[in-house]
Formats: structure tokens, C-alpha cells, sequence
């Protein structure tokens, strides 16, 4: 937790019980917008290309419904989406129901390796029936990277549109999603933009897109005049269509006063940091992977993976537990056997990196893993 975060929650509440809901003219209003201006060096993004609001599955359906809707509009066959095994489950859940409600169909592209989708693949999926191709610019489970930029250009050349989640990337690698002539992107602000349990999530749409856009969702933050109380909805100019309703101003705060420091750090040097984190963790697994106790799943090259490291190791959930509860190393585990190590880089240090390998190292060969049970909590 960046101490800010606490401060800056700290000052809304006081604000809260002392202005009570004059807050809203007194700069609560704007927040959605600021945190988007915060996201536009992180993202690669253009001044009105990003908002912050919502969860990443609400974004993921606004976007993905005004990109189906363009689409249909211009081609009435263009109805399908393509998208991979890699991509986060609940992402497939969203994209399936977005191309259905369009008449349409979702593919689903497999893995070449359990590491890797082939970008060739998702192109290969992709004819003229295709309205958008949507993947993890990040693998939520390998930490594979793609190319975004080659695979934007190619689709485009189909006549498709791309849609990027972002939410293992954003904070994690450089983009330049304005340049690389991204179409949309969503990600989620409580991974490695560090804003919290629950944090707003982040939608963007490039500039060119924005007021063709059909809104799925045409609540009154998205209106052009809100307290007009029309009857009738009518679209705000630019990305601000894009929002729904009244932004969770505690949540925001923690993460403005977060991505405050991520903009002082600048992304650059954090992608920097993560990738050296990252190796320095796996050169440090190198016994453990030599010795048959646990495999790579991420990939080995600094350049094609995010901030975190994936395993594959036997008894994974028990070995989780183990290294949560008996050391504090907090890991994630990914069904069936995968475990995830994040490396947030402003807060990881190159000792804990040392400590966590250390404590997998203790938790295999003392077999530390058996103290714990195979039942699962809610959240793994
Ligand atoms: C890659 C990815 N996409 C989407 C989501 C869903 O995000 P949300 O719960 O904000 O809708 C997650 C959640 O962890 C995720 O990792």
C-alpha cells in the first residue's frame, strides 16, 4: 500500500464529513477525468483518451459492445470476436455475450506451447467477419507479452478493431497505445497501479473513435448535461460518454494518490525495475528448475514477459499456502498448478525477491507444503 493512499483517503473522508455532498463541486466531479490525465504517460496515451471508472469486466462490455456496434454499422457481417485461451477467463464470459447479442460468435484461439499464444494464430482467426480482436496485451498466467503493435496493424488491415486488456500491463511495461493505433483498452487499477482493494478500473479509446460511439450503459455521467435531468439521453463529447454512473470517490482517491507516484518514478524506469526484478527471481529458481521440483511457465526473455513470474510445481495450492502463511511471501494460485509471483516495482525490493526464493527453496525441500490442506478459500 503506498502510504499516500492512506493520506489521500484519509483526506476525503475529512472532506466528506465536513462538506457532506458539496464535495462534488468542490473537485469529486472531476476525478474519473484526472485519473484518466494520470494514466496518459503510463499508457502511451493522448490528452481525452482515458477515464477512470467502473470494474475492468464493465469497461470490457462498454467497449466491446461501441466497437460490435461500429462495426455492424459499416459491414452488417462483420459480427464475430476473436480472442485466445491466455486471455482472463472473465474476459471470455463478456466477449461471448457481447458477440451473441450482435448475432455473432466468439473463437477462441488456442495455445502453441503452455507458455505461448502464436500472435499468427489470433490473425489467422481473423477474416472479414471479424469485428474485433480483443487479448491480454500481458498473459494474467504466463506474463507472456505480445506484440501489440504488429498485431493492431495487421488487423486493421483486415478490417477488424483491437481491443487490449491491459490489467497485467499498465504499470508493469511501456505502451504507446496512441501510436501503436490502438482501438480500445481497459485494465484495472489494484494490480500494478497499486490503488487498493477495489480500485476504479480504466477504459481508453483512441481519439478518432470516441463520438461514434454507441454507449451500452447511457447512464447520466455519461450525459452530455446530467443535471439537465432530460428525458432523453444524448452522448457527451469525447471519452466522457463512456462513463455510467457516480464514481466511487474514496477508491479514486487512493488510486490518484498512487499513480501520483508512479507518474514521479515514470514508467520507464518501473518497466525497467520489473524486468530486472523478474530476472533476478528466476536466476535465483534456477537450482529448484534444475533439480525437477518446479518448471518456467513465464517466459524467459525479460523483453516478452510483465512484473510477474509463473510457476508450475506440484501440490501448488498447498505449496501457496505455505509460503503465505509460514513465510509472507503473498503468491497467487492459478489453477491447476500454476503459482504467480507479482512483482509490484516500487514496492518490491531486490531482497524480497532473494527472501521469496529462498522461502519456495524451503517450503519444496522440507516438504513445508504438507502442513496444509488441499481446501481452497473463496480467493486463491
Ligand atoms: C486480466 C484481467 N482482466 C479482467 C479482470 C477482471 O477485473 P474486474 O474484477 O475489475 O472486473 C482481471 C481481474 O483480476 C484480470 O486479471
Amino acid at each position: 500500500m503506498p502510504l499516500v493512499a492512506k493520506t489521500a483517503v484519509e483526506q476525503e473522508l475529512a472532506r466528506w464529513e465536513d462538506r457532506v455532498v458539496r464535495g462534488w463541486n468542490e473537485g469529486w466531479y472531476t476525478l474519473p477525468q484526472k485519473i484518466g490525465q494520470q494514466l496518459e504517460p503510463v499508457l502511451g496515451a493522448r490528452p481525452g483518451e482515458v477515464i477512470g471508472c467502473d470494474s475492468t469486466s464493465v469497461n470490457l462490455y462498454k467497449t466491446a459492445f461501441a466497437a460490435l456496434e461500429a462495426a455492424v454499422a459499416h459491414n452488417p457481417g462483420r459480427v464475430n470476436i476473436v480472442s485466445d485461451a491466455h486471455n482472463f477467463p472473465s474476459d471470455l464470459y463478456v466477449l461471448a455475450e457481447v458477440a451473441l447479442q450482435f448475432g455473432g460468435r466468439l473463437t477462441i484461439v488456442p495455445e502453441s506451447t503452455p507458455q505461448t499464444i502464436d500472435s499468427a494464430d489470433l490473425l489467422a482467426a481473423t477474416d472479414e467477419t471479424t469485428a474485433l480482436v480483443s487479448y491480454s496485451h500481458v498473459s494474467y498466467r504466463s506474463g507472456q507479452v505480445h506484440d501489440s503493435q504488429t498485431i493492431v496493424a495487421e488487423a486493421h488491415k483486415k478490417g477488424a478493431r483491437v481491443l487490449l486488456d491491459l490489467s497485467h500491463a499498465a504499470g508493469s511495461v511501456e505502451l504507446n497505445l496512441h501510436d501503436w493505433d490502438v482501438d480500445y483498452a481497459i485494465g484495472c487499477g489494484y494490480k500494478y497501479l497499486n490503488g487498493g482493494p477495489g480500485a476504479p478500473a480504466f477504459l481508453f479509446v483512441h481519439t478518432g473513435l470516441q463520438n461514434e460511439s454507441k454507449i451500452a450503459i447511457p447512464g447520466w455521467f455519461g450525459h452530455a448535461q446530467p443535471f439537465q435531468f432530460d428525458e432523453t439521453y444524448s452522448p457527451a463529447e469525447g471519452i466522457d460518454r463512456f462513463l455510467a454512473g457516480t464514481p466511487p470517490i474514496l477508491s479514486i482517491a487512493a488510486l490518484s494518490a498512487s499513480l501520483e507516484l508512479v507518474n514521479q518514478a515514470g514508467i520507464s524506469a518501473i518497466a525497467a525495475k520489473g524486468r530486472a526484478l523478474t530476472s533476478a527471481f528466476i536466476e535465483l529458481l534456477e537450482p529448484l528448475i534444475e533439480m525437477g521440483r518446479i518448471e518456467l511457465l513465464s517466459p524467459a526473455l525479460a523483453e516478452q514477459r510483465g512484473a510477474h513470474v509463473a510457476i508450475l510445481c506440484p501440490n501448488a495450492y498447498q505449496v501457496a499456502q505455505a509460503l503465505i502463511e509460514g513465510h509472507g511471501v503473498v503468491v497467487d494460485f492459478r489453477r491447476p498448478d500454476a503459482l504467480r509471483f507479482g512483482f509490484s516495482p516500487l514496492y518490491t525490493r531486490f531482497e524480497d525477491v532473494y527472501l521469496a526464493a529462498e522461502a519456495l527453496a524451503k517450503v519444496l525441500q522440507n516438504n513445508e507444503w504438507e502442513e496444509y490442506g488441499q481446501e481452497m478459500k473463496p480467493v486463491t
